[in-house]
């Protein structure tokens, strides 16, 4: 049995939207129909996830989001779109007092490829974006006992504390947010190789 390959991770650039919507679109039916918080209640339709992912795509073409997407290493070599297996978005606060901070946004990975290691691949790679965009302090929340909240606190995401009620679930019944934050460390510095003796 081979092992499988390791997700492919890359910034989506905004000429890209036609090619990913419908990827994009399904990314996020898959997580909401099964039970993701993540804004939206099932059953989300096609159109409404549309919407949404065009709102993202315009504050990319203003350069205050990056998408980062999962993709399987295969497929993107071809440079064709294949399946979009996860996602992640970095939003940055725009504040002319806050430089330095930027949330992360619907971290989101297929429910057919999770626990393989997609989502702390599509972290990395946002915290990553986030020290190039110069942004050291990131802040995040997910409803408390969630998956996401095992893997930012596996992260080092520290908690800043927990909102009861913040949002409803699919019932009606409140849901308690965890809010996190990291201050990223600052990047190694170059050190010169010492010259062969
Ligand atoms: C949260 C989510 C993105 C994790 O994606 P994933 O690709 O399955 O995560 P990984 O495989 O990279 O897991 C990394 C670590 O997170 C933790 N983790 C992830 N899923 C977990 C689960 N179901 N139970 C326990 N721990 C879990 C573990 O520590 C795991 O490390 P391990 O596999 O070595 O034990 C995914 O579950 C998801 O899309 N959830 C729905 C959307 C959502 O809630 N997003 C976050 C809020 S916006």
């Amino acid at each position: 049995m081979t092992a499988p390959s390791s997700p492919c991770i890359e910034r989506v650039q905004p000429a890209e939207e036609h090619t990913l919507l419908p990827h994009l679109i399904a990314l996020l039916r898959d997580a909401t129909e099964s039970g993701g918080s993540i804004g939206f209640l099932p059953p989300l339709s096609t159109e409404t996830a549309g919407v949404y992912w065009r709102k993202v795509f315009a504050e990319m073409a203003q350069d205050t989001c990056t998408l980062l997407v999962a993709r399987e290493a295969g497929q993107v070599a071809g440079r064709e779109a294949g399946q979009v297996l996860g996602a992640v978005q970095l939003a940055l606060v725009m504040w002319p007092n806050a430089p330095h901070r930027a949330e992360v946004r619907k971290l989101l990975v297929l429910t057919s490829h999770r626990r393989r290691g997609i989502g702390r691949a599509l972290m990395d790679a946002v915290e990553r974006a986030a020290d190039a965009a110069g942004r050291t302090l990131l802040v995040l929340d997910t409803r408390q006992g969630d998956a996401a909240e095992r893997l930012y606190r596996a992260l080092d995401y520290q908690e800043v504390g927990v909102v009861p009620g913040w949002c409803r679930d699919t019932h009606g019944a409140p849901d308690s947010t965890v809010i996190f934050y990291k201050h990223l460390p600052p990047a190694a510095p170059l050190t010169k190789t010492p010259p062969p003796a």
